[in-house]
C-alpha cells in the first residue's frame, strides 16, 4: 500500500529540493540549469514508479554491464542512447526545422573521419559487396541557391549488413567522401542499401530481446554534407518499399521526407556514365540535399 500521506510527500519533495540546491554554486549555469533538470526528472522517476530498492540495484547492474563491454571500437552507451530514441530527441532539438532543409537523424557509431576521397561519379563501394547503385542529387541552400565544393561523406554496410569496420581487418570499404562541382551537383556509385542489426551480443541487445524489440534498422545510406556558413546536415537515405520502415527501426532514425526510390535497371541498361556493368541489375536513386543556415542550430529549452 503506498504511503501517500502529506507527510510522505513531503518528505520526498523536501529531498529533491535540496539535491537541486546543492549545485547553487556551480559557475556554469548551463552545467548548474542541466544537473538541476537531471535531479528533477530522475527522482520524479523514482517517485512516479515508486522505484524498489532491488530494482535500482538491477538497474545499476546492467548500466554496469553498459560500461564493461565499452571499449575504443564499441560504444554501449551510444547503442542504450540510440535504442531508447534519447539519440534522435538530441537530433530533433538540436536540428530545428527549418521550412524545407533536409532533415537530419541519427550520426551512428560506424562513420571514420579518413575515408578515401572518390571524384564526382567515383566508386565508393571499393569492393564491398552488394548491387551497385547511381546516386546522385544536387546541393542548396534554403533559398535553392546551388552549393559547389559542399564535402559529402558517404558510408554505409555490404549486402551482408556489414560495415567495413566490422571486417575485423584494415579494409575500408563502402565509404568515401567527395565534393559538390561548380554546380552544386554530385554523383557517385555505390550499394543499394540492406537492413542489418545493431549489435546485439551485449546488455542492450538483451534489453530489445527482453522487450521484443528488433535490432534491424531500416535500409540506409549515411552522408553528412557541410560547407561554409551552412548547418552540417548528418542524415540517411532510405529505400521505398523496405519493410523494415513499416516494422520499426531499432533506433526510431526514419523519417518520411529522407525515404527515396530506388529505381531498378535491368542488366545491361546503359548508365548514366556509360559503365558497362555486365549482365548484372543496377539502381539508381536521386537525393537533392538542402541545407539550412548555420545560424539555425538549436537548443533552445522547450517543456
Ligand atoms: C547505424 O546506422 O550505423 C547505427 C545507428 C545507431 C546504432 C547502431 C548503428
Ligand atoms: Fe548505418
Amino acid at each position: 500500500m503506498p504511503n501517500n500521506t502529506a507527510e510522505q510527500i513531503s518528505i520526498e519533495r523536501d529531498l529533491t529540493d535540496r539535491v537541486v540546491s546543492s549545485f547553487e554554486g556551480t559557475d556554469d549555469p548551463r552545467l548548474r540549469e542541466l544537473l538541476g533538470a537531471l535531479v528533477e526528472h530522475a527522482h520524479a522517476f523514482v517517485r512516479e514508479t515508486r522505484l524498489t530498492e532491488a530494482e535500482w540495484t538491477k538497474a545499476i547492474e546492467f548500466l554496469t554491464a553498459v560500461g564493461d563491454i565499452t571499449d575504443d571500437k564499441r560504444q554501449e552507451f551510444i547503442l542504450l542512447s540510440d535504442v531508447l530514441g534519447v539519440s534522435m530527441q538530441t537530433i530533433a532539438v538540436s536540428n530545428p526545422a527549418v521550412h524545407n532543409a533536409t532533415e537530419a537523424t541519427v550520426f551512428g557509431p560506424f562513420f571514420l573521419d579518413d575515408a578515401p576521397e572518390v571524384p564526382i561519379g567515383g566508386d565508393i563501394t571499393h569492393g564491398a559487396a552488394g548491387e551497385l547503385c547511381w546516386f546522385e542529387g544536387t546541393i542548396t541552400d534554403t533559398d535553392g541557391n546551388l552549393v559547389p565544393r559542399a564535402r559529402i561523406e558517404v558510408w554505409e554496410c555490404d549486402e551482408d549488413g556489414l560495415y567495413d569496420v566490422q571486417y575485423g581487418d584494415e579494409r575500408m570499404a563502402g565509404r568515401s567522401y567527395l565534393y559538390s562541382n561548380d554546380h552544386g551537383e554530385y554523383s557517385f556509385w555505390g550499394l543499394k542499401p540492406v537492413p542489418y542489426p545493431i549489435p546485439a551480443d551485449g546488455p542492450v541487445g538483451s534489453l530489445l530481446s527482453v522487450t521484443k524489440r528488433s535490432p534491424l534498422r531500416a535500409a540506409h545510406v549515411h552522408f553528412m554534407v557541410s560547407a561554409p556558413r551552412l548547418r552540417t546536415l548528418v542524415t540517411h537515405i532510405f529505400v521505398e518499399g523496405d519493410p523494415q520502415i513499416t516494422t520499426g527501426d531499432s533506433v526510431f532514425g526514419v523519417k518520411d521526407s529522407l525515404i527515396k526510390t530506388f529505381v531498378r535497371h535491368a542488366a545491361g541498361e546503359a548508365t548514366p556514365d556509360g559503365r558497362n556493368l555486365g549482365q548484372v541489375q543496377w539502381f539508381s536513386t536521386r537525393f537533392d540535399i538542402v541545407l539550412a543556415p548555420s545560424d539555425t542550430a538549436g537548443g533552445t529549452a522547450q517543456k
